[in-house]
């Protein structure tokens, strides 16, 4: 069966990468992590965590060491496009963050033409986090999305150019589908409009532009190296090759910049960089086929969130080429902390409301499970057995290390432990905010296990900025009389506002009640609930998706009009005050999304 990877002896691609031997090298390790006293030395074929290799220096249009792939992250941009994953300007920031601690090379923010909220929220990301240089001198470039005009640019330029390292990213469609029934406009036309347009993105001052031929997967190949040559002698840093919509076969992209590599006037000076779509569920498979024919950027989101079916995921395509690039991919390695893959999986997953299927690759919650009999044997005799990646390696502890079991005699200091055991990086006000929840937790229920504990965090960790708080919910219900519920709400100035409704249930009646304080017209689009841990006393999760009747819209860079939906997750003991908390949460989101002056920077510093 022919290779879906372009085989490195045969496609043009040897002067970028050494064509390397197909026979996996064999690796001299340890059973474990922790060397035990049956361990023996082993030769096995699985992920080792070699040696760190460090980041060079940032150049726009070079890299100095041939064998190091830039990730660029597009969850801020191209994730947030999924729809229901709306999140409000201090999510994004938390995420930005997340994101450059994960060590991600670019931060593609947003796209701030698309409104002002979208320019305001990328011009903190670029003020904050474009400015935190750490310890080793890294810092992320921050991206802006601008569609071929002067408008979107000069957004763009605005919000981005407070970074440290500002880069505009613009982009315009190329396939003969898109130019005539779209953008109705010919060949002549776009490649006219995208050359004029990187100048204008250079002549601002921004020396770090990148150019997308949008649909680049379907577009004609000879009018694709006429106008990436041509946007090169404009002044394009990085040219993105994106596969819009999901279409190509991996050997059928890597050979696409194989081929462009090879008929792109002046490509030598520049970085060619992936953009792969989900749709036939190829998009890891196609971003790495790219990064061996030469790419040396990738566009990424983290749990592979996206437009339709989404783009590649960060986690796998980092893990892939941590497991398996000095072996089979070239010897290509990335500057990704892995460690902090399943905080920044948690925190995007919390944020967007989109949740990871537990078989997802990597970071779904039955990664590292081991159900059948003769799997848990080969596990107990050997780990690598049927496990290629340490969870270890993406910020997991394997089940329980500290041996902690927490109850309400647990102390703060043993709660940290265990959320870090469990890949949560949390400390600080957090810390506090769910100790005190995890203590009231503790006083009703005997031991708290690791699904109470995610359920908390998700509770109180990744919450937007309170405007109405719950304070009591009190609901009447049975075969009897009307289900009524009494809600207290608590302001913004805490001022509390008590009113009574009645309803078709006990959770209806409590939003009308919500509704009646909130006074603001929402239509909820889903409700789901689910307990958590087994056990009369387990601890129930809400989520829910809600849309303002009154507008809340933008649009997108594939220039539709998007109405937002908000997500909101809530958890306690009680059915009825957990679907009231998530409501309240998914209403506070919808609040916060608009007009949030409360984001100020000052000398670098978010005030809140
Ligand atoms: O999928 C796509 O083509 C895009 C471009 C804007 C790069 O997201
Ligand atoms: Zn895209």
């Amino acid at each position: 069966m022919a290779s879906l990877f372009p085989n490195p002896n045969f496609t043009p691609i040897s002067h970028f990468i050494k064509p390397t031997t197909t026979t996996p090298t064999r690796v001299l390790l340890y059973s474990n992590t922790k060397p035990s006293k049956s361990s023996t030395p082993f030769t096995a074929i699985f992920c080792s965590s070699s040696s760190p290799r460090s980041r060079p220096t940032y150049i726009p249009n070079r890299i100095p060491d041939p064998h190091y792939v830039r990730i660029f992250d597009t969850t801020l941009r191209d994730g947030e496009q999924s729809p229901g994953a709306t999140m409000t300007s201090k999510e994004k920031l938390d995420i930005a963050r997340q994101l450059s601690k994960l060590g991600v090379d670019i931060i593609e923010a947003g796209f701030p033409a698309a409104s002002n909220d979208d320019l305001e929220a990328v011009r903190v990301i670029s003020q904050v986090v474009g400015n935190s240089v750490d310890e080793d001198g890294f810092v992320p470039v921050i991206c802006g999305l601008a569609r071929c005009c002067k408008n979107d640019i000069d957004a763009a330029w605005e919000a981005i150019k407070f970074a440290k390292r500002p880069r505009i990213h613009t982009f315009i469609a190329t396939s003969e589908i898109h130019m005539k029934n779209k953008l109705k406009k010919s060949k002549e036309e776009v490649l006219e409009i995208a050359v004029s347009m990187v100048k204008y993105a250079r002549s601002l001052g921004c020396d770090d532009v990148e150019f997308s031929p949008e649909d680049a997967g379907r577009s004609d190949r000879e009018f694709l190296y006429h106008i990436l040559g041509e946007v090169i002698k404009a002044g394009a840093t990085t040219l993105n090759i994106p596969d819009t919509v999901g279409y190509n076969m991996p050997n059928e992209f890597g050979q696409l910049i194989a081929d462009i590599r090879d008929n792109t006037p002046g490509i030598e000076n520049v970085i060619i960089s992936t953009h792969c779509h989900n749709d036939l569920g190829l998009s890891t498979a196609n971003t790495l086929a790219g990064a061996c024919a030469g790419a040396r950027q990738v566009e990424v989101t983290i749990n592979g969130i996206g437009e339709r079916a989404g783009n590649a995921s960060l986690e796998e395509v980092a893990m892939a080429l941590k497991c398996r690039g000095e072996q089979v991919l070239g010897n290509l390695y990335t500057g990704i902390n892995t460690q902090q893959i399943v905080m920044s999986s948690k925190m995007v997953e919390e944020y967007s409301g989109l949740h990871v299927q537990p078989h997802k690759a990597i970071v779904g919650a039955n990664a590292f499970a081991h159900e059948s009999g003769i799997h848990q044997d080969g596990m107990l005799k050997h780990k690598n057995t049927y496990e290629i990646i340490s969870p270890e390696d993406i910020g997991l502890q394997r089940s329980n290390e500290s041996g902690i079991v927490l109850g309400k005699l647990s102390g703060r200091h043993a709660l940290k432990t265990r959320l870090s055991e469990l890949g949560y990086d949390i400390d600080g006000k957090e810390l506090d905010g769910l100790f005190w929840r995890f203590k009231a937790i503790a006083e009703k229920k005997k031991n708290i296990t690791d699904d109470d504990l995610k359920a908390l965090v998700s509770d109180v960790v990744f919450q937007p900025q309170v405007v109405w708080k719950l304070g009591d919910v009190q609901v009447t219900c049975g075969t009897l009389g009307l289900p009524m519920a009494t809600v207290k709400l608590i302001d913004a100035d805490g001022e509390e506002h008590i009113v009574c409704a009645n309803g078709t249930g006990p959770v209806d009646s409590a939003y009308k009640a919500v509704d009646h304080i909130v006074k603001v017209p929402v239509t909820l689009l889903e409700y789901s609930m689910n307990a958590v841990t087994e056990g009369i006393d387990a601890i129930a999760t809400t989520q829910v998706l809600i849309r303002g009747d009154n507008n809340h819209t933008s649009t997108k860079a594939s220039e539709e009009t998007v109405c937002h939906a908000f997500s909101g997750t809530g958890a306690g003991m009680d059915m009825v005050v957990s679907s009231v908390r998530a409501y309240i949460n998914a209403l506070n989101k919808m609040l916060g999304f608009r007009n949030q002056p409360e984001l100020k920077v000052k000398a670098g510093n978010l005030m809140l």
